[in-house]
């Protein structure tokens, strides 16, 4: 069967990753900009990042040459609203002018509205602790849809809400780094009704008939055995195995209308209705499998030392973006979009000025195959974005980890296309016939 001629064959970002300009033509601060200091590694920032603002041009060339189809990233909302009821025109005009160059491009624009550098602004007023931040970012929203959905189709609302409310504001790993573990609750509630409010004004304000998601993560089991017994096992681990942090907490409410018992006493059957919107795709986000997330062998016995892993330690395990697809498409009935899937990689530019990444070409290689062998048994997956399109700023990582196609050599901003990079334009040239 293989892959779908329509597939989005694609790559992402995030705007705090790669945009730099932080203070420029009107952009407000984020949390990330404001609240960063001592927490990242080496003391890196994302003032500059990959400088994607000024060189957006040139990425979106780089995008074509590869053959992209279409190209996930994400708009700062600092950026749009730098203060409290206002619009930035200039900061608009940013992502007005790359979703043009990405539609002469040929290249399918795909939204993020939200990918964790909250405004200060909104944080002051209390950030995700403060519901009325559902209604802030409805606002923002609408003015992002008002300017781009003459050209944008494809709409997610928030990346991976578990990992910025847990790691924001339970375990103080992200911004705004805070450890209240006991408002987990009303700031799920609070994320679950920010978009559900999206969804809605994405649908009443769209020019072009949108397709709307958003891009949670979690992971799937990979059952012990092919056994019923296991492959229920499995399932149930993958949804409900990871609590909080997992996927049916966030997604049973935004897709299937149902509260997990932990979120009865938090969410009411009105916020019920308004976080339950219709969506078009399960965005997913997918490195790894569940069962592997631990790095200590003697935590779990299916690690073991010397074991294959990324250069972020990250057990390879092809097979989690098979169980990812096929689980979520049984449970939610919605079209697939894997809209993170990539390794980190010590990367350089070699004396032939090329950058030789084979441990990247086996890692696509491999989860592509058994995505295909999702597609091959009937999931319907239409979408697949390699993280990430250029290697940027990993958060309190700083830019250590690589991930990207592209190379990016932070003292002189030069690009080089990484093996990878060539890779993979052959998959999108044979629409994967060449796995
Ligand atoms: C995901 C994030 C993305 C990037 C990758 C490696 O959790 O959404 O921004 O950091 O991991």
């Amino acid at each position: 069967m293989g892959f779908p001629k329509d597939f989005l064959w694609g790559s992402a970002s995030a705007a705090f990753q790669i945009e730099g300009a932080y203070n420029e033509d009107g952009k407000g601060l984020g949390i990330w900009d404001a609240l960063s200091e001592g927490h990242i590694r080496l003391g890196a920032t994302g003032n500059v990042a990959c400088d994607h603002y000024h060189r957006y041009k040139e990425d979106v060339a780089i995008m074509k040459e590869l053959g992209l189809k279409s190209y996930r990233f994400s708009i700062s909302w600092p950026r749009v609203i730098p203060k409290e009821g206002v619009i930035n025109e200039k900061g608009l005009a940013f992502y007005k002018d790359l979703v043009k160059e990405l539609t002469e491009a040929g290249i399918e624009p795909m939204v993020t509205l939200f990918h964790w550098n909250l405004p200060m602004w909104m944080h002051e007023k209390g950030g995700w602790l403060n519901p009325q931040v559902a209604d802030y970012f409805a606002e923002y929203a609408k003015v992002v849809v008002t300017a781009l959905s003459d050209k944008v189709k494809y709409w997610m609302t928030i990346n991976e809400p578990q990992l910025f409310a847990g790691a924001g504001y339970v375990d103080g790993g992200h911004a705004p780094f805070l450890k209240m573990p006991a408002m987990f609750g009303k700031i799920t509630r609070n994320i679950m009704l920010a978009h559900g409010k999206a969804v809605k004004v994405i649908r009443e304000n769209a020019l072009l008939t949108p397709m709307v998601g958003m891009a949670p993560t979690g992971s799937a089991v990979i059952p012990k055995s092919d056994s019923a017994e296991d492959l229920e096992q499995a399932r149930f681990e993958t949804y409900e195995g990871d609590g909080p942090n997992g996927n049916a907490w966030w997604a049973d409410p935004i897709c299937l209308g149902i509260l997990p018992e932990g979120l009865k006493k938090e969410i009411s059957a009105e916020d019920l209705k308004i976080i339950h919107q219709p969506l078009d795709f399960y965005g997913f986000n997918i490195y790894t499998a569940q069962n592997f997330w631990t790095q200590d062998p003697k935590q779990n016995p299916a690690l073991y030392d010397g074991m294959p892993r990324t250069g972020f330690d990250w057990a390879i395990k092809p097979e989690s973006i098979y169980y990812a697809a096929k689980f979520h498409y049984e449970r939610y009935g919605l079209p697939i979009i894997i809209t993170e899937n990539g390794m980190s990689n010590p990367d350089f530019v070699m004396l032939d000025g090329k950058v030789h990444d084979p441990q990247r070409i086996d890692y696509i290689h491999r989860y592509l195959l058994q995505l295909k062998r999702a597609v091959d048994e009937g999931v319907k997956v239409i979408g697949y974005q390699y993280w990430s399109i250029l290697d940027n700023m990993e958060w309190t990582e700083g830019y250590e980890r690589r991930f990207g196609l592209v190379h990016v050599d932070y003292q002189t901003l030069k690009r080089t296309i990484k093996d990878s990079g060539y890779f993979y334009a052959e998959v999108i040239k044979t629409n994967g016939e060449n796995l």
